[in-house]
């Protein structure tokens, strides 16, 4: 034990230094670099290893790993690659295994747009702890998620990765699922390593067309975009892969001002940043750069600090260092940030997995019954005519038909490598479990269907999109039904049978015609394992509905990119003016909106004070009332507008919420305080701002909520802004 660095006594930045210091240059080069399962690489993991050319491995054989079969090599050969690593090499620096642990590793949770919809954060973390665990037991260190890009554009198929169009929503779903992940110890062997993605703006890729051009300014980058990357920092998040895309020509994997100078610098980013697949590689065919070395130049430089599947760090920066062209301070400062995250892992006492851990925990019982709730909490109730859901107990008949009737697999969601058809419960299953109707189904014959729903007391239509549909590179221009599904809600609904509409999805689909003609409709996402399950839940009313949209749902695809919380224009308010002419303006569902099985008031909003100075918060709450005759619960949702600011600010914009579960005739006043935190923003330099002036607030159900109150922030010695801060 005369290695310092081997001394688990020591402080984690003195093992850090020691380590360092005995480093070769190309063992330093060596930690950047990381390398997939997949040929020519796999080949030659083994000598890279004892070589110490390698830092990471990552467990996935194809780039595109959401969509494609992964398989992952067993606890035993991973173990034996890493004692390659551990005791062949000089150092014995141990490998870390990262892997797309996106929702759920095999109990696959739902989708994480539909986590968003369950609003519900400690069950999120909750979740995300369990996929930990289970990723774990399989060798894994280190997940590529959360994945927080804010999305407006259900074109792209990879707004089913992320938790939807609001920054703060989004914030807090990154914060919970970064807690989830990492734990209260990342050391403590069920932990895995987070990874914030895809530094940033990767969702507002051009026509929703994957890996795209983006055009944002930087006031919208730092008030939109960049708050859920700040609040994944803020939690400790221990790494950020940059993204593919550009951002007003500049690609993000090239970007100084992005990965150096904003994250690292204004964020205070401690851990490392992993470039995507061959993001770094990709600037040549960005046409930034003239070869491979050029490339793995560039994107070091610009603050990339391991390099996903490329090996163009490999090959060139041993050479770059020596020639002066990238600095010795800058290799040192990215091998720390990866060698810290491997000491904080306890990766150098523990860098083995053990091998009869997986049995215990995967699939572990109390990890299907989160799945399931979480399924549950995160469907969402568009439509309940006369109260027809929840299913009436003495209902004999069911007709359960569509395409998604029975399946498994289509539920499993977009970024399932480990998941398993086989592990996921049926819509069918589900609710043949949980009521003693007959069930009826029928999934691809139309006549049979409609001859079910005429002997059934009531029809579920099970429409959407298998899994394949969405998620990398699945980006559609319809944004509709598969085609042949609309005819089958109008067939149905001439049957004269209560009609509910369940849409399995992995974005925002619009269909009119389900609003119009069903008397229903769920928006039930791909649910994971344990979808039918909840489905169930829900409709037999074992669950109230309590999720609510973290998209708005367009009425057609001409309404995207639509967002609730769009910048003020000069008539804005004027309803004629800034519409489409052919068709609706305002989408078919807004941001936050969901019905429960009961009713809910909203009254006596009271803010105070209504005049507010520097360090003071404002409190705003109104009395809540569960007016209907059933338990739920409701989301209580508060906007706010910035009525005059230095740069055009949104209508409204969310600010935080409550998930308040109260009985018939419970009421209960529900508080919100407000504070710079709450109510600043990055104004033209850059800077965090709070302007004096009037300010309008509103708690409701939703976005559209009209109770509303204001409060002004006063001016403070003079000065236009109440306080500065110097950065984000
Ligand atoms: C490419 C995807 O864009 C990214 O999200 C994923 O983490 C990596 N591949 C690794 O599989």
């Amino acid at each position: 034990m005369s290695d310092a660095y081997r001394d688990a006594s020591l402080p984690l930045a003195q093992r850090v230094d020691d380590l360092l210091g005995r480093m070769t240059l190309a063992e330093k080069v060596g930690q950047l670099n990381q390398v997939p399962d997949r040929p020519p690489w796999s080949d030659r993991i083994e000598q890279l290893a004892r070589d110490g050319q390698v830092g990471s491995r990552l467990l996935a054989s194809s780039a595109y790993a959401g969509s494609d079969p992964q398989n992952l090599s067993s606890v035993e050969a991973l173990n034996a690659v890493q004692r390659v690593a551990v005791e062949q090499s000089r150092l014995g620096i141990p490998l870390i295994h990262g892997r797309d642990v996106i929702h759920g590793f095999r109990t696959i949770t739902p989708i994480p747009l539909a986590q968003a919809a369950s609003w519900d954060a400690a069950l999120v973390e909750a979740a995300n702890r369990d996929a930990a665990r289970e990723a774990t037991a399989a060798g894994v260190h280190w997940t590529f998620a959360p994945m927080v890009d804010i999305a407006r554009d259900g074109r792209w198929g990879r707004i089913a990765e992320g938790y939807g169009e609001d920054p703060h929503l989004a914030g807090v779903m990154a914060a919970a699922a970064v807690r989830g992940f990492q734990g209260p110890n990342l050391a403590d062997g069920q932990s895995l390593l987070a990874c914030a993605k895809h530094y940033v703006g990767y969702g507002a890729a051009e026509g929703g067309r994957d890996y795209n051009a983006t055009e944002i300014s930087d006031t919208t980058l730092r008030n939109v975009y960049i708050p859920p990357f700040a609040s994944a920092v803020a939690a400790g998040c221990g790494s950020v892969m940059s993204g593919f895309h550009t951002i007003g020509g500049e690609p993000t994997s090239g970007s100084h001002y992005l990965l150096t100078e904003l994250l690292k610098g204004e964020l205070g980013f401690g851990g490392f940043v992993v470039s995507d697949w061959g993001s770094v590689w990709q600037l040549m065919d960005q046409g930034l750069a003239a070869d491979r070395r050029e490339a793995a130049e560039l994107g070091f430089t610009a603050g990339v600090d391991m390099d996903m599947c490329s090996e163009v760090y490999l090959e060139h920066l041993v050479a770059a260092v020596e020639a002066g062209r990238v600095s010795r301070e800058r290799l040192d400062d990215a091998v720390r940030r990866i060698l810290h995250a491997k000491f904080a892992l306890g990766l150098f006492e523990h860098p083995y997995t053990d091998t009869g851990r997986a049995a215990k925990v995967i699939l572990a019982p109390e990890h299907r019954a989160r799945a399931r709730q979480l399924a549950a909490e995160s469907i969402v109730l568009l439509k309940n005519r006369d109260g027809v859901l929840p299913l009436a107990a003495d209902l004999k008949h069911i007709a359960l038909v569509g395409p998604l009737a029975e399946t498994t697999g289509s539920l499993l969601g977009c970024w399932a490598p480990g998941g398993r058809a086989e592990d996921v419960v049926s819509l069918r299953q589900g609710l043949q479990a949980a009521t003693d109707a007959e069930i009826f189904c029928n999934t691809d014959q139309a006549d049979v269907m409609i001859n079910l729903a005429r002997k059934s007391d009531l029809v579920v239509l099970a429409l959407g999109e298998h899994s394949w549909r969405s998620g990398e590179n699945q980006c559609i221009q319809t944004l509709a039904l598969p085609e042949g599904q609309e005819p089958l809600i109008e067939a149905l609904a001439r049957q004269g049978k209560p009609l509910v509409v369940v849409i399995c999805a992995g974005r925002p689909i619009a269909c009119p015609l389900a609003e119009r003609l069903a008397d229903a409709v769920l928006f039930a996402w791909h649910g994971g394992v344990e979808a039918g399950h909840a489905l169930a839940d829900v409709l037999t009313g074992k669950t109230s509905p309590a999720g609510r949209l973290p998209v708005s749902v367009p009425s057609s695809v001409g309404q995207v990119p639509i967002h609730y919380n769009r910048l003020r224009f000069g008539r804005w308010q004027n309803p004629k003016d800034g519409r489409y002419i052919d068709g609706p303006t305002e989408p078919l569902y807004p941001f936050g909106f969901g019905l429960s099985y009961t009713s809910f008031a909203y009254d006596d909003l009271r803010v105070s004070p209504e005049r507010a100075g520097l360090g003071q918060t404002v409190e705003v709450s109104v009395q809540l009332t569960n007016t209907g005759g059933r338990e739920g619960t409701e989301l209580v949702q508060l906007y706010v507008r910035d009525c005059v600011a230095q740069i055009v600010r949104p209508e409204r914009e969310l600010k935080a919420f409550a998930r308040v579960t109260l009985g018939p005739g419970q009421s209960r006043r529900v508080s919100f305080p407000l504070g710079f935190e709450q109510l600043s923003y990055s104004g033209r330099d850059g800077q965090r701002r709070l302007d004096a002036g009037e300010f309008l607030v509103w708690v409701g159900p939703d976005s559209r909520a009209t109770l509303q109150g204001r409060f002004e922030i006063v001016q403070c010695k003079g000065g236009a802004a109440l306080t500065l801060r110097p950065s984000l």
